[in-house]
């Protein structure tokens, strides 16, 4: 099947909390290493289409709470067709933040939005216990989450597949990713 889209180009905005390892995730996807010390911001990266799941081209965005101001931050959220929400899942309070800080802002930044959300566990690596039932309990709150991963940018695991789901998310959405309660 010929799947037919508008998109010449996808944006992914990486956002969560200080130290999660969102600067670690974009530098391992593209390296294919851990690098053991990270910048707190990575530089805008373009992935050119032919190396692309999807064969479109693909800018990945980091954010650093350090170097960019509260209005920068409202413009990355504004231009990105899809955000990657990040939490360690080694650190509870960065879990909570994704429903006390984030989502909100979110909601708040992009009202009415169709913006997909991928949320992304990471430093799979540091525990043996997965977070994956707290995080079934966010998705069902926000249905802006398109999909959940677990991943670490330390032991590559998963790295490629969260910017997969990102890309998809954009590419081929679902249904009404988010109405919503005064629209409805
Ligand atoms: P800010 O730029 O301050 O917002 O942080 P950040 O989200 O960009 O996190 P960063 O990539 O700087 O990583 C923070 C720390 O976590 C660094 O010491 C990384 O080496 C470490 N780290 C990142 N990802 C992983 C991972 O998957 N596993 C482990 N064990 N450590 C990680
Ligand atoms: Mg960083």
């Amino acid at each position: 099947m010929v799947r037919i889209t508008s998109r010449k180009n996808v944006r992914i905005l990486l956002l969560g909390d200080r130290g999660v390892g969102k600067t670690s995730l974009i530098l391992s996807l593209v390296s294919e290493e851990f690098p053991e010390d990270v910048p707190p911001k990575a530089e805008e990266i373009t992935i050119p289409a032919d190396v692309t799941p999807e064969m479109v081209p693909t800018h990945i965005v980091d954010y650093s709470a350090v170097e960019q101001s509260d209005d920068q931050l409202l413009e990355e959220i504004r231009r990105a067709h899809v955000i990657c929400l990040v939490y360690s899942v080694e650190d509870e309070r960065t879990l909570m933040r994704i429903t006390t800080h984030w989502l909100p802002l979110l909601r708040d930044a992009i009202p009415h939005s169709r913006c997909p959300i991928i949320l992304v566990g990471n430093k799979e690596d540091l525990i043996e216990e997965s977070t994956v039932d707290a995080a079934q309990d966010i998705m069902e709150e926000y249905p802006e989450i398109e999909s959940f991963v677990e991943c670490s940018a330390k032991s590559l695991k998963n790295i490629s597949e969260m910017f997969y789901y990102a890309q998809k998310a954009v590419l081929h959405p679902t249904a009404p990713i988010y109405i919503s309660e005064k629209q409805m």
